[in-house]
């Protein structure tokens, strides 16, 4: 036994209904250690994640935390035995305010026994600032953006002062600007002899911070390297058992260039954005490039009836369009799948099938009698999965119990059958393995040789270099550059995105 062993697990199994979610998986975890757990979707991460922190019993197995067996009957337990987690979802209560959320349950009382906010807005400051958040402690959570909720997470993880601090994908919608924040905290930690279990489907962050990596597939253990004697292809090949690459596909042919299906003409936003002007050609793939906060969304939710622009005009097919609502937009022709899964894209209670059909019902509906067709529904939902490969016993699933990235599947999913003549998807591949990708690709790829629009808002530099026919790079609300595939480079967006380069220089 390793005398410097924080946590070590052996034998665990897991089964839900139909899925052996884990299968005898050991890991180990040392004292000071930043140890990365990768895997594709469904490979058993969150699983075994949820285990340790008491969220789910297991069916088999041993924890030994700091040399002691331990069973948890809850979460309390574990909080109790150090474990500290930040879920993959956002799990803040989005009416209550920044230090409330961080201190939940936890709040000083005064001599009078009322809630001691002025000590409680002080800690949550000290928390805030190792991070260097400005936030005001007294901001409901949901003003705050996604990436700025997913920082507040993260601190109510570590205002627990766990000894284990386990991270789900924590950086998916992060800025580069608060990822570097993020690893620089979690370096200190490290230093301070806290021991760090990190999932993440960027494999590169993996060799900017991680010491060991753990490889799970099918929910079983595979192996555990040291990051310094191994690389990202060995890694992926692990993961998945095969070789992986994201290749561009020339689709020029495919692209009617005299056909624009969706103009933005002067769109402008007195808060978000101004003189917003582009098009997308019939069967053409365009990506918004840029920071995170660039607008970006704030443009796709305009065009979607979400958000009213103070100045432009939209045009479908040359026919000009004001959405007020979603409803008025997607009989336009417009949907899009929101970066959001859980709060605003996904009916996480409802099963799989209901989730699928859900923009349509009335393509499911028999015309005279008003009753679903459960059947046409069924085959439709079948086709869905298999095209997919969205990793289910059971099309009547809850959607909840997926994981991550099969739940994304099915939010992009519900627009398959829709074949909307416009498709915007806000970061299609977020918490998607990187086999998955190319499946999520191909199948934005298809919908476009049919003739849909498609516009993809993504912060992935090597999805947008992968799937986009064009790209423009969003800055402050502004379009302040664009190429065509061909011209993409890594170093070209972020020259826009930044500001070192101007459409005019
Ligand atoms: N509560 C549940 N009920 C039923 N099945 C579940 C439940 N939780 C997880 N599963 C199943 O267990 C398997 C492992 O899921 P898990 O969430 O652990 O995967 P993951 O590795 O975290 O994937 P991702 O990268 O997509 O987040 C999946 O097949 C999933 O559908
Ligand atoms: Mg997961």
């Amino acid at each position: 036994m390793d005398n410097n062993e924080m946590l070590r697990v052996s034998g665990i199994s897991k089964s839900f209904p139909g899925v052996k979610a884990l299968d005898c998986v050991d890991f180990s975890l040392r004292k000071a250690e930043i140890h990365a757990l990768v895997g594709e979707n469904g490979a058993g991460k969150s699983t075994l994640m949820n285990i340790l922190s008491g969220v789910i019993p297991q069916d088999e197995g041993k924890l030994v935390i700091d040399q002691k067996i331990q069973k948890f009957n809850g979460p309390l337990d574990a909080v109790k035995a150090g474990i500290g987690i930040v879920f993959q979802e956002l799990s803040l209560i989005q009416n209550l305010s920044v230090a409330e959320n961080l201190f939940a349950g936890r709040q000083k009382t005064n001599f009078a026994g009322f809630i001691d906010f002025r000590n409680l807005y002080a800690r949550t400051r000290e928390l805030l600032s190792a991070f260097s958040e400005s936030i005001d402690p007294r901001t409901p959570v949901k003003n705050l953006s996604i990436a700025k909720q997913q920082v507040v997470e993260i601190l109510k993880a570590v205002s627990h002062n766990p000894k284990i601090l386990i991270l789900d994908e924590p950086t998916s919608s992060l800025t580069h600007k608060e990822i570097d924040k993020l690893f620089r905290l979690l370096e200190e930690m490290k230093t301070n002899g806290i021991s760090i279990i990190y999932i993440s489907h960027h494999i590169q962050e993996i060799f900017r911070i991680a010491d060991r990596v753990t490889v799970l597939r099918d929910g079983k253990y595979i192996a555990t390297r040291n990051v310094a004697e191994i690389d990202e292809p060995e890694v992926v090949s692990l993961m998945v058992g095969r070789k992986i690459t994201h290749n561009h596909i020339n689709r020029d042919s495919s692209i009617d260039r005299n056909t624009p299906v969706l103009q933005v003409r002067n769109f402008s936003h007195k808060k978000y954005f101004s003189d917003i002007n582009f098009e997308v050609f019939k069967g053409e793939i365009v990506s918004m490039a840029g920071l995170v906060g660039a607008g970006r969304t704030e443009i796709a939710r305009a065009i979607f009836g979400l958000l009213k622009p103070s100045h432009g005009t939209l045009l479908i097919n040359g026919k000009k369009i004001t959405p007020n609502s979603p409803v008025e937009a997607i009989a336009g022709g417009i949907a899009y799948a929101t970066e959001n899964r859980k709060s605003d894209g996904l009916f996480l209670d409802m099963t799989i099938s209901e989730n699928s059909i859900a923009p349509q019902l009335i393509n499911f509906t028999h015309r005279r009698t008003d009753f679903l067709d459960q059947h046409k529904i069924d085959s439709f939902v079948e086709n869905t999965i298999r095209t997919y490969g969205i990793r289910t016993s059971t099309a009547q699933a809850e959607t909840r119990k997926l994981s991550g990235g099969n739940q994304q599947k099915v939010l992009l999913s519900m627009w398959l059958g829709v074949a909307p003549k416009v498709l915007i998807v806000d970061e299609p591949t977020k918490g998607v393995d990187i086999g998955a990708k190319n499946e999520i690709f191909s199948i934005l790829r298809h919908l476009a040789d049919t003739g849909t629009a498609i516009l993809v808002i993504s912060s992935d530099l090597l999805e947008i270099i992968a799937i986009s026919d064009r790209v423009l790079v969003v800055k402050n609300g502004r379009i302040s550059g664009e190429m065509p595939h061909q011209e993409i480079t890594e170093k070209r967006v972020i020259a826009y995105a930044s500001g070192i380069a101007s459409n005019n220089s």
